[in-house]
């Protein structure tokens, strides 16, 4: 059932204290990654949403790094394609990209500029959702291309970083919140 998976999934994020500095409660997801029934699992809760939710999307859109974990295999299950939303300079040809700031400096993703067609539409993926500041930039960078963006799918919501409330009106599903 959709609680046991979860309940199943849930006890495979591994929380670590001042990861990777002093503060941050790191969620691991390397041990759901290793565990055959757990990564199984998580990709049955996202096709279930997809399928019920947004039956028309043409592409799964992928962030690196972590959404390149889950976004194909999810893709794969869907029939659909997947697109890489790369951190800058390492896409080859043309690329249209949007810059973002963090905490500290800036940043920036790319994506190539064939990667969708006008009007098409796209679901993003990535792991966790914190300040939502690379969700929120991967998301005008599709829509600089043309894309419709239907919303976001992650694993894990960190609530009180109100990562979500940056996404505007742009729908965000996950799995776990914390
Ligand atoms: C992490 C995580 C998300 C992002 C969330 O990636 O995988 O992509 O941060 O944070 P935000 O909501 O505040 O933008 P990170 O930048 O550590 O890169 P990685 O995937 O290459 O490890
Ligand atoms: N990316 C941003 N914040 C994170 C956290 N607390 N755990 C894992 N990945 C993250």
């Amino acid at each position: 059932s959709r609680e046991e998976k979860l309940n199943y999934i849930m006890g495979k994020i591994r929380p670590f204290n001042d990861f990777p500095s002093k503060g941050v409660l790191f969620r691991d997801i390397c041990p759901l990654m290793k565990d055959h029934k757990a990564l199984c699992a998580t990709i049955d809760l996202f096709e279930e949403y997809v399928k019920q939710t947004y039956p028309m999307v043409d592409f799964i859109v992928g962030l690196d790094a972590r959404g390149f974990l889950f976004g194909p295999l999810l893709a794969q299950r869907l029939g659909v394609g997947f697109v890489l939303v790369r951190k800058k300079g390492k896409l080859p040809g043309p690329t249209e990209s949007v810059s973002y700031t963090l905490e500290y400096g800036q940043a920036e993703v790319e994506v190539q500029a064939d990667a969708v067609e006008k009007g098409q539409r796209v679901l993003l993926i990535d792991d966790l959702i914190a300040t939502g500041g690379s969700l929120h930039a991967a998301c005008e960078l599709m829509k600089k291309c043309g894309a419709e963006v239907l919303g976001c799918l992650v694993l894990i919501e960190l609530k009180g970083l109100k990562g979500v409330e940056r996404q505007g009106s742009t729908p965000v599903f996950s799995l776990f919140q914390y």
